[in-house]
């Protein structure tokens, strides 16, 4: 019995529609998700606006677990609190605002904003977190344009979690910016056996954060001009996997993509090491199982910290689950946690 993510929540939350503008409102409460890519984003052409190098592909966690919660209305003054600190707006957050103000001057907002997963961790707080302020800002001061565009201001990564189930955020040809957006290929019901296993190996802040690592990246990595090359052929080759729900493709390809994002950052001058000693058993742990299996059954991916977040159809989810669980968590154990999701639907709007 399936349950899409968007059904577990539409007795609180109504899916956003952003092609039936929505009306302007006071006060919102938005929810919205982690993504996570399968094929990564390293490398900007442009800093100020965000404008990557190449093309990259998402997928969207349910909001069971872990997700973004943002209370906004309009008020005298901004002030932004996240998690329960009152915090200086970031410079970010002035880029957001500041396009609403070309639409409406006077806006200023009071935002409450909370995080149900460790922030700044590798696990993808500032593509929620940004897709959830650019949601409520656009809500309560509509603006022409991509909610995508203006949530990528905050961080990149954060435009692909403005859309629901599997995402592509097209790195465009404008120079403001304009077609570097993102949009749905499939949505959350299109593959319902999918399941995502998340193994918090670590939660503290990362040592380098994305934007200074893929700034040294690409002014120092010679293997990243080799990757720039062949990321829309795998683009392409993916979007064919999930279209025919090919795990062992989909599987090998998220595999392969991650790999090749490390080894960029490991090309980088000084070195970027994301990943530590369990990440790679991890790694290992997932080769064996496929090797047994005669197939790729899990397949793995890290973003720039040392959690592991598997892949695997609901088949196998019981068998990797323990497997991880025996050899990596447990006393002394070096996974923390591990949390279970399906494929996730786009942003919610709590019903008023
Ligand atoms: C490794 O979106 O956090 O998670 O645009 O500088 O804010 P900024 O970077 P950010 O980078 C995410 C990088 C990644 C890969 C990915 O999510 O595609």
């Amino acid at each position: 019995f399936y349950r899409s993510n968007r059904q577990h929540l539409s007795a609180m939350f109504n899916e956003i529609d952003w092609n039936n503008t929505p009306k302007e409102k006071d006060e919102v409460t938005v929810r919205t998700p982690v993504n996570i890519a399968v094929i990564k984003y390293w490398g900007k052409r442009d800093e100020k606006l965000n404008l990557p190098l190449h093309s990259s592909l998402s997928v969207n966690l349910s909001m069971d677990s872990m997700y973004t919660e943002t209370s906004a209305r309009k008020s005298k003054d901004t002030v932004f609190c996240i998690n329960g600190k009152i915090e200086v707006p970031t410079k970010r957050f002035d880029r957001l605002i500041n396009k609403i103000r070309a639409d409406h001057p006077e806006s200023n907002v009071d935002i409450t904003t909370h995080n149900t997963f460790p922030t700044a961790a590798g696990l993808a707080s500032s593509a929620s977190g940004y897709a959830a302020l650019a949601c409520a800002l656009k809500l309560l001061y509509p603006t022409s344009g991509n909610v995508s565009e203006l949530a990528r201001l905050g961080s990149g990564s954060a435009c692909r979690s403005t859309a629901g189930g599997f995402v592509l955020w097209e790195k465009g040809v404008e120079e403001g910016g304009k077609d570097s957006v993102s949009r749905q290929l499939y949505s959350e019901d299109h593959w319902p056996e999918l399941r995502i296993l998340v193994c918090v190996v670590c939660k503290d802040e990362k040592a380098v954060p994305s934007t200074a690592g893929m700034q040294s990246t690409v002014q120092t990595s010679s293997l990243m001009k080799h990757r720039v090359l062949h990321v829309q052929q795998r683009i392409e080759q993916i979007t064919e996997a999930i279209r025919l729900r090919d795990f062992p493709k989909f599987g090998e390809i998220t595999m392969r993509d991650s790999n090749e994002m490390h080894a960029v950052c490991l090309d980088t001058y000084p070195p970027i090491a994301y990943l530590n000693d369990t990440s790679h058993q991890i790694i290992r742990s997932v080769h064996e199982y496929n090797s047994e299996k005669g197939e790729v059954r899990a397949a793995y991916t890290f973003d720039a910290g040392p959690n592991a977040v598997l892949f695997c159809e609901e088949k196998d989810l019981f068998e990797i689950r323990d497997r991880i669980k025996s050899k990596f968590c447990g006393e002394g154990g070096r996974v923390s946690e591990l949390v279970e999701c399906k494929i996730g639907c786009g942003p919610m709007l709590r019903a008023s």
